[in-house]
């Protein structure tokens, strides 16, 4: 996806909040929640809570100590020991494990498939949930997964599902491997994008699943500067509502 400057008006929003939201984006892999959750936070002033970084961080720490990801029970105990962090560091959030930072190496390909399957995880997912909620609970935040609006804070000021289709997402991951160097096709591409969805979609415990009260855009025809526009102006609407509620 392409970025350009957020539209102007739009950056005055932060100035003018009393009450620090929390805010819930989620959708399937591909569908630009990374980008678009980075700039909301940042334009509004709130923390950037990356939960798909979470469960990275717990495949990442399964892996070096030879964890399989159907040994649950040993999941949970690693759950128990180890420490996720965040911090922002030359303007990007960066993720910890047990203070290292391991913001590039949960990205790997190795790493994110075994994510897919300890995330199907319950007494992980339960773990994680339970720390997103106290990293949330004070609003001011924008947290991106795929529970979020659903299961981790469905009282949620403010719900998006992003939707594109799998060509698309496909294409756009296609794109992004092929600037960095890496050899790929694209009709696997689409294909691989496809299978996490069905990962994601099927899975027993919280299913990637839209809200019934989460705002839905597609952004297969948009690109980010368009989503944030829309995003944007939804938040102050919630805003202008929340305002007109209050008594004078
Ligand atoms: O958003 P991501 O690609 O970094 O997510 C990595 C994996 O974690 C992906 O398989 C989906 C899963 N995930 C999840 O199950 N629940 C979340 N709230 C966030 C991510």
């Amino acid at each position: 996806m392409v970025f350009r400057r957020v539209p102007r008006p739009l950056s005055r929003i932060s100035a003018s909040f009393m009450k620090k939201l929390i805010i819930a984006i989620d959708g399937p892999s591909g569908v630009g929640k990374s980008t678009l959750s980075k700039v909301l936070s940042h334009e509004l002033g709130y923390l950037n809570l990356d939960t798909g970084a979470m469960y990275r961080a717990v495949a990442l720490a399964a892996s070096r100590q030879g964890i399989a990801a159907g040994d649950y029970a040993a999941l949970q105990r690693l759950c128990d020991e180890i420490v996720i962090g965040f911090a922002r560091k030359d303007g990007a959030e960066h993720v910890f494990l047990n203070g290292e930072d391991v913001s590039a190496v949960i990205r790997s390909p190795e790493i994110s498939l075994l994510t897919a399957a300890v995330a199907a995880c319950p007494e992980v997912r339960q773990a994680m949930v339970a720390r997103q909620r106290e990293l949330g609970a004070g609003g001011g935040v924008v947290l991106e997964g795929r529970d979020i609006g659903t299961v981790v804070f469905p009282q949620a000021d403010v719900k998006f599902f992003l939707r594109a289709s799998a060509e698309v997402r496909g294409q756009r991951r296609f794109l992004e491997l092929r600037a960095k160097g890496v050899e790929v096709d694209l009709a696997r591409t689409i294909a691989e994008v496809e299978a996490r969805d069905a990962a994601d979609t099927s899975r027993t415990t919280s299913p990637l699943r839209q809200a019934d009260d989460a705002v839905v855009i597609d952004t297969t025809e948009l690109d980010i500067p368009q989503v944030l526009e829309r995003m944007f102006a939804v938040v102050a609407d919630h805003r202008r509502r929340v305002e007109r509620s209050q008594p004078e």
